[in-house]
């Protein structure tokens, strides 16, 4: 019976926070609907964004064979085979033969059609253009050689210029 006194005291701060209780829980209810609705709105700005990558696929780039459509390495090894002979190992020619084929004006002035046409010509030694008296032979001196295949030289003397 005499409990009752010591009960008194504890009652009126609980009163306090029974009353705080549903305050913070409404309080915690609006956050969490007022958090809704922007997240709700949210979406919008964020989607333009994943845009800005696919702007990346347009960087492809042709590649440096001057558009012939020739293998520069294969076009290497024909040159190594039938070609360096007279203009050498390094395509820079060597005196009395073939002319250096590096940095060649004559090379640079033609398109790549006109300088395979050239090489299935060739150039004869009475030829008015001719400064060594020596003849560029048809094809190289190598009537093997397909027109593919001298694009692809062509492709490689591109690389030398
Ligand atoms: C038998 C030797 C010989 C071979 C093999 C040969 N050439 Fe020549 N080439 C010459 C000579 C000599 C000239 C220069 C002729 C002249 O005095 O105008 C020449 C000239 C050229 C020119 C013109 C360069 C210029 O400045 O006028 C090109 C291009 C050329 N050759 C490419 C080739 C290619 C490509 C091959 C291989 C498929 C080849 N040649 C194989 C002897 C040769």
């Amino acid at each position: 019976m005499n409990d009752t006194p010591n009960d008194t005291e504890g009652p009126k701060p609980r009163g306090a926070l029974l009353w705080l209780a549903p305050l913070a829980v409404s309080v915690a209810v609006i956050l969490l609907v007022w958090g809704a609705v922007i997240s709700a709105n949210r979406p919008e700005p964020p989607a333009a964004a994943p845009e800005a990558p696919t702007t990346t696929t347009s960087a492809t780039t042709a590649p440096p064979s001057g558009g012939g459509g020739g293998d520069a390495a294969k076009g290497e090894e024909i040159f190594r085979g039938t070609c360096a002979a007279c203009h050498g190992q390094d395509a820079k020619g060597i005196p009395g033969l073939g002319h250096d084929l590096t940095n060649n004006s004559f090379i640079q002035g033609l398109s790549d059609d006109e300088l395979v046409a050239f090489i299935e010509e060739g150039r004869p030694a009475d030829h008015p253009d001719n400064t060594t008296g020596v003849a560029m032979p048809p094809k190289g001196g190598n009537p093997t050689l397909t027109e593919a295949d001298l694009r692809d030289v062509v492709a490689f003397l591109r690389t030398l210029q």
